[in-house]
């Protein structure tokens, strides 16, 4: 049978699987994983923390594996982050920068990491979480320095260090048409006006069954393709209160299903990376304890009933 990539393929779309350093070792998992995916995004080991642990030394072992990994198994690869308030190494949280300072900081990872993985990383999360769920922008490290311009300065270096990558801006509760959405329709609009290098919007798509499915999707993503800018979901997972049953998995089924047709109905929807996939190895019972069971394989690698319902969608369409 076609492997849902390939069923993507036939749309002129991905489908993908984050994964993490150390599950690359389970050999079950990542050879499903090889086998399954087009393409692949490193949960952890392009984060600042891994890629510069200290100030101007550059580490890329964790995701150089990633890379080496995809590149045996024929997977193109999504590069995950080079900005964000979140796994940062501590010389950086813990200095004080003027804003000169930190702006070359800024410059110099974007781009080394940019340079180092040019040609093996087909589009990076310039910038991850840069809003507030208000639509203001998160008062993050970078905004308190530099004001809300490093931006714009960091897709510009970005560009300048890979003229091929596609440049993304990324964020979570974005699906739905909403004030944190609306800001980065705004924002994507005003850069494309002011000639800013922005060829992307991420939508994660931690969706959980207990808040309800984002009903707005499919407009969403729309009105951003009008804009001129590809769409990707980037790590969809649909979470539930545990334990798993049949009507619970029934409706996270459905759920899949409808933001894959939501993806295809969309021309600049580009394709579907799912954040990890299995509930063997996820980021969500340490996170939000008591949940899980969101991603379309079990923990034994076995098909749930999202698996299925995302084939028919690909299909069906
Ligand atoms: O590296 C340390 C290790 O030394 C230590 O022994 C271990 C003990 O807990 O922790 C390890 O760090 C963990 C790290 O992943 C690497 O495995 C952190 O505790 C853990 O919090 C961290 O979680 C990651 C999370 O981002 C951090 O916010 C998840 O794996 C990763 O899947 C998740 O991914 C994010 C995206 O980047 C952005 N969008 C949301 C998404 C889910 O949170």
């Amino acid at each position: 049978a076609a492997t849902l990539d390939e069923l993507a393929r036939r749309h002129g779309r991905y489908f993908g699987s984050a994964v993490d350093n150390p599950e690359l070792t389970d050999a079950a998992y990542a050879e499903l994983l090889g086998r399954e995916f087009g393409t692949t995004t490193p949960g952890n080991g392009m984060k600042w923390y891994a890629t510069e642990p200290r100030r101007g030394v550059f580490d890329f072992t964790a995701g150089d594996e990633i890379v080496s990994y995809a590149r045996a198994h024929h997977l193109k690869v999504r590069g995950h982050t080079l900005l964000w308030h979140s796994q940062l190494p501590g010389w950086l949280t813990s200095g004080t920068w003027t804003a000169d300072e930190l702006r070359a900081i800024l410059k110099n990872h974007i781009t080394q990491v940019v340079k180092h993985y040019r040609g093996k990383v087909f589009a990076w999360d310039v910038a991850n979480e840069i809003m507030s769920e208000d639509g203001t922008y998160r008062e993050n490290l970078f905004y308190r320095t530099l004001g809300p311009g490093y931006i714009a300065d960091a897709l510009r270096w970005a560009r300048a260090a890979d003229p091929k990558a596609k440049l993304y801006l990324n964020d979570y509760n974005v699906e739905d048409i909403g004030a944190k959405s609306d800001a980065y329709y705004t924002l994507i609009k005003r850069l494309k006006a002011d000639g800013v290098p922005v060829d992307g919007f991420g939508m994660q798509a931690h969706l959980a069954l207990q808040y309800g499915f984002p009903g707005r999707l499919p407009q969403n993503v729309q009105r951003f393709a009008d804009l001129g800018v590809d769409v990707a979901l980037t790590e969809l997972d649909i979470r539930m209160a545990l334990p798993a049953d049949t009507a619970k998995l029934a409706q996270q089924a459905d759920w899949y299903g409808r933001v894959t047709g939501a993806c295809l109905a969309v021309k600049r929807c580009v394709g579907i990376t799912v954040w990890g996939y299995s509930d063997r190895h996820s980021w969500i019972p340490s996170t939000f304890p008591g949940e899980g069971a969101a991603l379309p394989w079990d923990e034994n690698l076995r098909h749930k009933p999202a698996y299925d319902a995302i084939r028919q969608a690909l299909t069906a369409a």
